[in-house]
């Protein structure tokens, strides 16, 4: 066995017996069930040396008078080992890249998705130098700040069909958050995340098309993790989950397995059954419901009423004071709420 491959098991195996001490003898029973392997081919040097890579890429794991070892803390890195050995996924990020830095993961992943990458394929930054956010806007992505993340679907669905994806990551974003914090964050129609009235996550879902057919979609977003100070310039609308915990850093490469959880989990049941079934937890998390709120359509012009919910195509339903009646819109921009 290549020592990657070594190493990745040996940590998955530690991350699924953690408070636990393991000795040789039962670490090598585990290596043998998860996958088949020639025990004969590792030896207890080949741990050893495994345990050793490991610490040194700032894994703290314990070795008691025994022989027994325990994973006691992970780095909080984006690296490809740390993400390999935490996603529970079958599709999303079996094909993964992990940067240092990056211009943008989604400007890197259009790259990919041109020249052939597969559906599911996952892009993670530490750092981003050029994040893209909606509109043409910037996306503040520091270095360990959060989840700077970018994946390439190609769906099989008529372009018209994909205007509640974005929408469905925000939600698997939500649930994700929800679990592992047990903070509440609201979507802010379309696909943003709003937690104490300021935004905590956006999503950015860019369509490659060849004529009138869809031949990729690449769905990135963006969490603030563990930013503690926002640049003067979004301090009063931005937030993060360690601000709004206020309390230690939380570990992104979990929180990203779960939502990858959740979107893998959520996209399947969107391409056979559509939005429709997601609609009742967006609804309950609906960030404008009954909100005065301006909005700006495609075209430029600006519409203003009061946010009367979201309908089963994922569509803004707005009350105009002009003709009581609620208009649909299928896309636009919120520029004041
Ligand atoms: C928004 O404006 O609300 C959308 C922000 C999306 C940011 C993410 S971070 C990862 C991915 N790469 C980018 O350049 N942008 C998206």
């Amino acid at each position: 066995m290549f020592a990657y491959e070594f190493e990745k098991r040996l940590l998955v195996i530690l991350k699924s017996n953690r408070h636990r001490y393991l000795d040789e003898e039962m670490l090598m029973r585990e290596f043998s069930l998860s996958e088949a392997m020639d025990p004969s081919t590792e030896s207890s040097q080949d741990l050893d040396r495994a345990i050793e890579v490991l610490r040194l890429q700032g894994y703290e794991i314990d070795g008691d008078q025994t022989g027994g070892w325990t994973l006691v803390n992970l780095p909080d890195t984006i690296n490809y080992l740390e993400i390999e050995s935490s996603l529970k996924t079958t599709f999303l990020g079996k094909c993964l890249f992990a940067y240092r830095i990056i211009g943008s993961t989604n400007e890197a992943a259009r790259q990919l998705a041109e020249t052939g990458a597969p559906d599911g394929t996952l892009l993670v930054a530490e750092e981003q130098r050029k994040g893209r956010g909606r509109f043409g806007g910037s996306w503040y992505s520091p270095s360990g700040g959060g989840i700077w993340a970018s994946l390439i679907l190609r769906p099989g669905i008529r372009p018209a069909q994909l205007g509640s994806l974005p929408m469905l990551a925000a939600l698997s974003i939500c649930l994700a958050v929800e679990e592992h914090t047990g903070l509440k964050p609201q979507i802010k129609w379309p696909n943003d995340l709003y937690l104490n009235g300021k935004k905590l996550a956006g999503v950015l879902c860019e369509a490659g098309m060849r004529g009138d057919e869809l031949k990729y979609v690449v769905l990135g977003f963006g969490i603030n993790v563990n930013i503690e100070r926002f640049p003067p310039e979004l301090s009063f609308s931005a937030t993060s989950l360690v601000l709004a915990r206020a309390e230690r850093k939380i570990y992104r490469v979990g929180l990203l397995a779960a939502i990858l959880d959740k979107l893998e989990e959520g996209y399947f049941k969107f391409l056979t059954d559509g939005f429709a079934s997601f609609l009742p937890r967006v609804q309950v998390r609906d960030f404008l419901r009954n909100r005065r709120i301006k909005v700006q359509l495609a075209g430029g012009e600006i519409v203003d009423g009061v946010s009367r919910g979201i309908d089963e195509n994922g569509a803004l339903l707005l009350e105009t004071r002009a003709e009581s009646h609620l208009n649909t819109l299928a896309q636009g921009h919120v520029i004041q709420f």
